[in-house]
């Protein structure tokens, strides 16, 4: 060792110090659809609802919460991977203060999507009501930590971002009369794009700079889509297209954001290509069955549908890469969290 290297070694601990304070994410936010919600559906006038038993048998303490799982989602799995609390609260959930929501929050809600009129098919709240919502978060966040401090915890949290299923399966595809007969499948999947645009300058604005969207997983798989679908009982292919391609819309907007906003960070969650390897290797992960959902017969019930009453339930969740028809297990989401701690969150650790 030359002695010229001596000043360097001391430097090193104050290194190490300020690297761990700009790299330590304070809160995770979560803005989306049942993916992610943890229970803001419990609080209004909705039939997308999941907080009755089986869901959350798995959970902790076996209680449902409104999360559309038997346990917890992939966002809990993040917020505790990265040293917060193992669930993130719900907003309107009125057992949880500012104080708790200053480590982790969950704007989410079920059934929602970009396009207003998803939201309004099931009354559920949306993207824009998340948005002030959040807003009337960041005034707390300053009245409870001080303007500098939650300016700081405003920059630093990671923002996550999961929707888009909704708009095509309940909404483009579903509804009679509504955007399917406004737009061709492309001009909407754009239409929704400008939609998630607008909404990432909006929290830019309000001082995100670490977000992760997350891309639409295949749904044509869903087991729900299955039943449906021209080839009984496979994948709907072309609802993976369409997935596909709005992913890829997804992507070409996140590159044009990062290099457009100044000191922003936005990756983007591959889930549709771990879904996919999932379904097609099911076994090398552990589940044996991909292609139904554990709760009732697994081939169409959710929320409601899916109740203490059904019968067929199955014994172990963990078997399963599905809960319910539309909506993964604990076990899966677990896979979902890991994998993007691995890869694109990894940069925000
Ligand atoms: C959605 O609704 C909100 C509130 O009415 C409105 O401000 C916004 O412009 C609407 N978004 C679109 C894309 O129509
Ligand atoms: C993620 O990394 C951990 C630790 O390195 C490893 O145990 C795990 O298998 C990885 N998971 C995935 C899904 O890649």
């Amino acid at each position: 060792m030359s002695p010229n290297s001596l000043p360097w070694l001391l430097l090193v601990p104050l290194f190490l110090h300020l690297a761990e304070i700009t790299a330590k994410v304070p809160a995770i936010i979560i803005f989306g659809d049942s993916s992610v919600d943890t229970g803001n559906n419990n609080y209004i006038p909705t039939i997308a609802r999941s907080n009755f038993k089986p869901y959350g048998r798995d959970f902790i303490g076996g209680q449902p919460t409104g999360r559309f799982c038997n346990g917890r989602l992939a966002t809990d799995f993040i917020s505790e991977a990265f040293g917060l609390p193992p669930t993130v609260p719900a907003y309107l959930d009125p057992t949880y203060g500012i104080k708790d929501f200053a480590a982790g929050v969950c704007f989410a809600s079920a059934g929602s999507g970009y396009d207003n009129a998803t939201s309004d098919v099931l009354s559920v709240i949306p993207l824009w009501k998340e948005l002030e919502y959040f807003k009337e978060f960041c005034g707390k966040l300053k009245a409870y930590q001080g303007e500098a401090k939650a300016q700081q915890t405003l920059r630093e949290s990671l923002y996550i971002i999961s929707l888009g299923t909704n708009d095509f399966l309940e909404n483009y595809y579903t509804v009679p009369g509504g955007r399917g007969s406004q737009y061709t499948v492309e001009e909407y999947q754009d239409f929704l794009i400008g939609i998630a645009e607008g909404f990432l300058r909006e929290i830019y604005q309000s001082g995100a700079r670490k977000v992760d969207v997350t891309g639409i997983l295949p749904m044509g798989c869903l087991p729900l889509e299955r039943v449906t679908s021209p080839t009984m009982g496979a994948c709907n292919e072309l609802y993976n297209k369409v997935a596909w391609n709005f992913n890829s819309k997804l992507q070409c907007l996140i590159k044009k954001l990062n290099g457009e906003l100044h000191g922003v960070t936005i990756v983007y969650s591959d889930v549709y290509q771990l879904f996919l390897d999932v379904l097609q290797k099911p076994l090398t992960y552990g589940f044996e069955d991909a292609a139904s959902g554990c709760c009732a017969t697994g081939i169409f019930e959710m929320g409601y549908m899916c109740n203490k009453k059904s019968p067929f339930t199955c014994q172990d969740a963990n078997k399963f890469v599905f809960w319910d028809a539309f909506h993964p297990t604990e076990r899966m989401n677990h896979i979902v969290a890991d994998q993007m701690m691995n890869t694109t969150l990894a940069i925000f650790k």
